[in-house]
């Protein structure tokens, strides 16, 4: 059974919009721990613009599951995770400009720069995973920095128009799944997923995990964040 890795970026983006102290992103992490999450998710991002780093050190003090930190393959957010130790984290490419993660990390041309931040956050006990696009040729790469497992972008599956153009984004999906396990990496994904579109990507056999942030959070809003990671829980489980 899959398990939701919950990422709380936007409560820290709706702080930061005031700039104040609510509402704050580690509350929403233990509530939705509460709720069933298996694990927590935030970017660090190196403009700070939503998650702060007192963020992921109360975070790391207080989350009860996992703690999985997006960030980019920088000195200065590997040296941050090596410090801090969070069980997870997941390399993404990072651009200033960017509203949020736009692609996959391009393994293939920075293979020894993602295998050097693979080798010191796993000599430091973290487990490391790719944020990938779903090719076989970024897979192959991904495998060869020895990184533990891909988590495999499915924005353009989330954002396919027309049932034609939706199956063949799934199929590369699944593709991706069985050559990662192939590989011997373990296989998350995560981007775009909401409470319509999960389903078919729930049911590929090979995922682990799946990290779900603007959905969840956006349905929090009108529901409630127990009620709507509880229902986003429910249909991983399905
Ligand atoms: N996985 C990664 C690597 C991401 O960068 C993001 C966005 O922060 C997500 C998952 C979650 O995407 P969404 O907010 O669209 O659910």
């Amino acid at each position: 059974m899959p398990k939701l890795g919950l990422n709380v970026d936007h409560v820290a983006t709706l702080r930061q919009a005031r700039g104040g102290m609510e509402p704050d992103p580690v509350t929403a992490a233990a509530i939705g721990e509460l709720a069933g999450a298996a694990g927590i998710t935030i970017h660090l991002r190196e403009d700070r613009r939503h998650i702060q780093d007192r963020d992921l050190e109360l975070l790391r003090r207080t989350v009860k599951t996992s703690l999985n930190l997006e960030m980019a393959a920088t000195g200065e957010m590997v040296a941050i995770a090596c410090r801090v130790r969070p069980e997870q984290c997941t390399l993404v490419p990072e651009k200033r400009q960017e509203l949020t993660t736009e692609g996959g990390l391009d393994v293939i041309t920075s293979l020894p720069a993602v295998s050097a931040a693979v080798q010191a956050l796993q000599q430091a006990g973290i487990v490391v995973s790719l944020f990938i696009d779903p090719n076989p040729d970024q897979l192959k790469a991904a495998a060869q920095t020895g990184a533990d497992a891909v988590e495999l972008h499915t924005g353009a599956y989330a954002e396919a128009t027309g049932q034609a153009d939706r199956e063949r984004e799934l199929a590369a999906l699944r593709d991706a799944v069985t050559l990662g396990n192939n590989l011997g990496m373990t296989v998350h994904a995560g981007h775009g997923l909401n409470y319509i579109n999960v389903a078919p990507v729930a049911v590929i056999p090979g995922i682990r995990e799946f990290n779900i942030g603007h959905s969840i959070i956006a349905r929090a809003i009108l529901v409630g964040l127990d009620r709507a990671v509880r229902e986003m829980v429910a249909l991983l489980r399905q």
